[in-house]
């Protein structure tokens, strides 16, 4: 008898410990809460438990990472977040990677910028990835020092929530503060994809952003591109050939849905769209 009640709060205990069935998954009377709170209960602990990303506004300023404070700076970027948001409700776009013909366009910066305008529209959650494995830059410009990198993520040697950082509740980062090696093949293999899958599920994503290496230095996009469902082209005004930019959104176009083209680094600035353009 003794046995059998010891086998049963073990039991009971197990059951606590799942998170589907803890207290908190349960109503005042104790009764199970309907599924989709369970879930979105168990989605918040998941966001509660990756590490916090530390906040460096100087490095920020620095690195002309403007989006997080708001205010005139950022509305470019709000400009371009609700037009991506917008493709995101009505075309049910989720994976952005955001690409340029060479390197040095402004990728990066304006990722970083997207990214943190996401962030303070908390109704939405995000994860921005850092896919140019070759130069990864996000951990530098954010003001990040990482133990881990994208490359053993992906290889399944670190866990997903280990790596993540978050800013706030609803966005993410998943950066790189090293080179890995074979981004070829790690970017188009299918671990990559379901990489995707399971942080999209994970953290119950609206949108993934990803910053990718130069479509015409190698072919690490080319191959990633059937993972995403709409790429931004970053143009850098005054230095990318128009030529080139035609070019581009062709091979782009043959291989993803076109979401737009960003004109970066503008000399000169209006009061409705300040140095950052964009046009579709
Ligand atoms: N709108 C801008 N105006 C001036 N400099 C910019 C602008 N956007 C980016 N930069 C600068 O250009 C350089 C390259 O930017 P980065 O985002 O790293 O490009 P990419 O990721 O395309 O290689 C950085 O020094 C960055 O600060
Ligand atoms: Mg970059």
């Amino acid at each position: 008898m003794e046995r059998l009640q010891a086998a049963l709060q073990k039991a009971r205990a197990q059951r606590e410990a799942t998170p589907f069935y803890s207290g908190r998954n349960r109503n005042a009377r104790g009764a199970p809460l309907p599924s989709s709170r369970r879930r979105a209960s168990l989605v918040d602990d998941v966001w509660q438990g990756l590490p916090e990303m530390e906040v460096c506004m100087d490095v920020w300023q620095l690195h002309r990472l403007f989006a997080y404070k708001g205010g005139a700076d950022a509305a470019p970027f709000d400009l371009l977040r609700t037009k991506l948001l917008r493709m995101v409700r009505e075309q049910g776009w989720k994976r952005i990677a955001i690409l340029s013909a060479n390197a040095d366009a402004g990728k990066s910066t304006t990722v970083a910028n997207l990214a943190l305008s996401f962030a303070r529209q908390q109704d939405i959650r995000g994860v921005c990835i850092d896919f140019d494995l070759r130069r990864p830059s996000m951990a530098r410009l954010l003001g990040q020092h990482l133990q881990t990198n994208m490359g053993q993520v992906i290889r399944e040697e670190v866990p997903l929530d280990a790596h993540m950082r978050r800013l706030g509740m609803n966005m993410a980062f998943a950066m790189n503060d090293l080179p890995v090696s074979q981004p070829a093949e790690l970017l188009q293999s299918k671990r990559t994809e379901e990489l995707i899958s399971d942080i999209e599920r994970r953290y119950s994503s609206d949108v993934v952003l990803f910053d990718m290496p130069p479509m015409m230095v190698a072919d690490d996009a080319h191959g990633f591109l059937r993972w995403v469902d709409a790429a931004l082209i970053v143009v850098e005004a005054e230095k990318t050939p128009l030529k080139q930019i035609d070019i581009l959104e062709r091979q782009v176009a043959d291989l993803t849905n076109v979401a737009g083209i960003v004109l970066n680094k503008c000399n000169y600035s209006d009061e409705y769209t300040g140095s950052y353009h964009d046009y579709y």
